[in-house]
C-alpha cells in the first residue's frame, strides 16, 4: 500500500510538471487583456513620437495595471525581468526612449521565425500603449 501511494504521488507531480511547461511554451500564445483607457485624452489613431501621457497620473494607473496584465508575464511583475525578457526599468528616457518602446510595443519581435515577443500595437491600441510607457518611466533606472 505504501508503495503504490508513492507511485501514486510521484505520478501525480509528473502531471503538475507537465502542466506548468506547457504554460510556459504558451508564453507568446497568451491573448491580450484589453485596457480601459476612455478616461485618457484623446490622441488620435497616427503613432506619434513621444509620450503624450508622460507624468499623466492617471494614465500610470491604467498603464501599471495594463503592463500587470500583458506584459509583466515576460518582463517580470512591477518591471524587475526574472531573465526571460529585457528589463525594461532600465529603457532609454526621453524621445527616442519613446520611440523605441513604440516600435516594440506595436510591432513585438521575431526572428528566425520565433516569436519573441507578439506585438501589442493593434490589440491594445496607441493610448494603452502610452499609459503603459508611462508607468514604466516612474520605474526608469539608469
Ligand atoms: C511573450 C513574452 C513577452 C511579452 C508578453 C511582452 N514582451 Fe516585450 N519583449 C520580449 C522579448 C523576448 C524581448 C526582446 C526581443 C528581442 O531582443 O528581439 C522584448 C522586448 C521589449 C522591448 C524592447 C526592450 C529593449 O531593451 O530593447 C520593449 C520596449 C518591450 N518588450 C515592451 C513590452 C511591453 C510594453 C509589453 C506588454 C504590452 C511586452 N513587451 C510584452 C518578450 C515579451
Amino acid at each position: 500500500m505504501k508503495i503504490l501511494g508513492r507511485v501514486a504521488l510521484l505520478g501525480a507531480i509528473a502531471t503538475l510538471g507537465m502542466t506548468a511547461t506547457s504554460a510556459l511554451l504558451a508564453h507568446g500564445d497568451v491573448t491580450p487583456q484589453a485596457v480601459d483607457t476612455s478616461a485618457l485624452p484623446e490622441i488620435g489613431d497616427t503613432w506619434l513620437e513621444k509620450n503624450p501621457y508622460s507624468g499623466n497620473a492617471k494614465a500610470i494607473e491604467i498603464g501599471q495595471s495594463a503592463y500587470g496584465q500583458n506584459c509583466a508575464r515576460c518582463h517580470g511583475l512591477d518591471a524587475e525581468s526574472g531573465g526571460i525578457a529585457p528589463d525594461l526599468r532600465y529603457l532609454e528616457a526621453g524621445e527616442s526612449g519613446d520611440q523605441w518602446f513604440a516600435e516594440r510595443f506595436r510591432h513585438g519581435s521575431s526572428h528566425d521565425g520565433k516569436v519573441y515577443m507578439p506585438p501589442f500595437g493593434d490589440v491594445l491600441g496607441q493610448k494603452a500603449g502610452w499609459a503603459i510607457r508611462a508607468w514604466l518611466e516612474t520605474k526608469h533606472e539608469g
